[in-house]
């Protein structure tokens, strides 16, 4: 058993149930408004200590309830699209807790965790070649940076899937371009740092 953590979700990974699960816990928004919290304490600012402290009260909810919509969005979009690109979600407690099949992450190639630079070569040719034949640019509808993380992905008999689609942008993103992912990701593709360079 191993923990993802996510943006917006804590994960628990069962590898041997091929099952991940899915919680509301925006680690590292809490984290860092944390560190802001405590950072504020020790200056004298203008704006109140009761009050700095009711915002990180605050910001503990929108971050939960942003998590719950993003759980939630993510298994009515799997029902609604089962498109192979995209890792399914069986179950949600109402966004509470999803429950989802697990991948094989996408191996690291540089000595940091969870970063591979071959994955972010190729989904740059790959969004370029849709640059170059439809002129649609992926900035226009997603973050590109959730797409050239390879945390957000796993690989599933060989071919790429998704597993963090619960926002909207990313749906609409994934609509758009899952199937041309999904046709021209090959995990045995090789782009050299000199060929990204020139040509994405
Ligand atoms: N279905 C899955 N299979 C394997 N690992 C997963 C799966 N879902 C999530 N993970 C792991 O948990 C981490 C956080 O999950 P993710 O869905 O990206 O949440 P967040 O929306 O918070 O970024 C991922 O980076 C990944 O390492
Ligand atoms: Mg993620």
């Amino acid at each position: 058993m191993k923990i993802g953590y996510g943006v917006n979700r804590i994960v628990l990974l069962l590898p041997n149930l091929k099952l991940a699960i899915k919680f509301p816990f925006a680690y590292y928004n809490i984290r860092n408004a944390f560190y802001d919290l405590r950072e504020k304490r020790g200056k004298k600012e203008d704006i109140p200590w009761l009050s700095i402290r009711l915002r990180f009260v605050k910001n503990l909810f929108r971050f939960f309830f942003r998590a719950c919509r993003i759980n939630w969005r993510e298994f009515t979009y799997y029902l609604k699209r089962r498109h192979p690109i995209i890792q399914p979600t069986y179950f949600s407690l109402l966004g509470l807790v999803n429950i989802q099949r697990y991948g094989v992450p996408i191996p690291c190639d540089t000595g940091r965790p969870g970063y591979n630079k071959q994955f972010t070569f190729q989904i740059d040719a790959i969004f370029k070649g849709i640059l170059l034949n439809k002129g649609i640019l992926l900035r226009q509808y997603s973050d590109p940076h959730h797409f050239r993380n390879p945390d957000n992905f796993s690989i599933k008999n060989g071919q790429l899937c998704m597993h963090d689609y619960g926002e909207a942008h990313v749906q609409k993103a994934l609509d758009l371009f899952g199937e041309i992912l999904f046709q021209n990701y090959d995990p045995n593709r090789v782009i050299t740092f000199e060929e990204w360079c020139d040509k994405y």
